[in-house]
């Protein structure tokens, strides 16, 4: 396992602890989310971010097995936008509908190490459809629609399929982060999505990936924030 580091377990016992090693659960990985810090790492120098990628990744740092690489729904400027700097990414779908593959130099930097580093697990991550998708043209404050999820649904894959083709090896796709949570501030990247729709979004965005190179993808679904107030009345659904 990348995530236990041996020389731990005799310095525990040195320290007192005793340890039950009968398996109680397994951990399929152990990560870090890129999500915003990448944003301000990006004007340290490169050194930095090198320097700050090996302590994440490299066997000598905290060698974790997964990583989350936040996929932006920025697609240019608008007037209706995310109004914290930080909490803004930029998405490969420009508003106009064309794709530009070299935006998010900041997030794809990070993703980039954790590929190079190997990192075992690495899942792609949505908080919002690109501005170009939603109703509103904005990365936050909206609410999905049912006719919006086809459409959603090939951009994923549309994204995957370039990442995947060009090295990174995209394990998962949580499609919709926080499901719950419109952003309607707009202070943060974000959309809902009610659960009466969410089956609907997963078996498109399944049926859309089985026939594209992100066949293999898995989705994560769904990573509601709340168990008692959200996850257990919205399951069922
Ligand atoms: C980066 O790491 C190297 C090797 O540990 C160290 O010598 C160097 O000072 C670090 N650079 C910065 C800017 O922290
Ligand atoms: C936010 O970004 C814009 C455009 O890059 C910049 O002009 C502005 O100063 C930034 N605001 C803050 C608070 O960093
Ligand atoms: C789409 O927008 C981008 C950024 O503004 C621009 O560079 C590109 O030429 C546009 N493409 C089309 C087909 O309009
Ligand atoms: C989004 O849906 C919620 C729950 O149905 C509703 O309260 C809210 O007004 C909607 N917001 C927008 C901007 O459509």
């Amino acid at each position: 396992m990348r995530f236990c580091k041996p020389t731990l377990i005799p310095i525990l016992l040195l320290m007192g602890f005793t340890i039950d090693q009968t398996p109680r659960q397994t951990l399929t990985s152990f990560g870090a989310s890129g999500g915003w810090w990448p944003n301000d790492l990006i004007h340290f120098p490169r050194e930095v971010q090198r320097n700050l990628s090996s302590f994440l990744f490299s066997e000598d740092g905290l060698y974790l097995s997964s990583y989350r690489y936040n996929v932006g729904a920025d697609g240019g400027n608008d007037a209706n936008q995310v109004t914290t700097n930080g909490s803004r990414i930029e998405s490969f779908l420009l508003r106009n509908g064309t794709y530009d593959w070299s935006r998010d130099r900041a997030g794809v930097t990070f993703l980039k190490a954790a590929q190079e580093y190997g990192v075992p697990y690495i899942t792609f991550f949505v908080t919002a459809a690109p501005s170009h998708i939603a109703s509103n043209e904005a990365a936050c404050g909206w609410n999905m629609t049912g006719d919006k999820i086809p459409v959603f649904a090939e951009y994923l894959q549309t994204v995957l399929s370039y990442w995947i083709e060009n090295g990174i090896n995209v394990n998962y796709i949580s499609p919709v982060n926080e499901p719950d949570n419109l952003r309607a501030d707009c202070g943060q990247e974000g959309m809902a999505l009610d659960p009466s729709l969410r089956a609907s979004l997963a078996r498109t965005l399944r049926a859309e990936l089985d026939s594209s190179p992100a066949s293999k993808v898995g989705i994560i679904y769904d990573e509601t924030s709340q168990i008692t107030t959200q996850a257990i009345p919205e399951y069922p659904e």
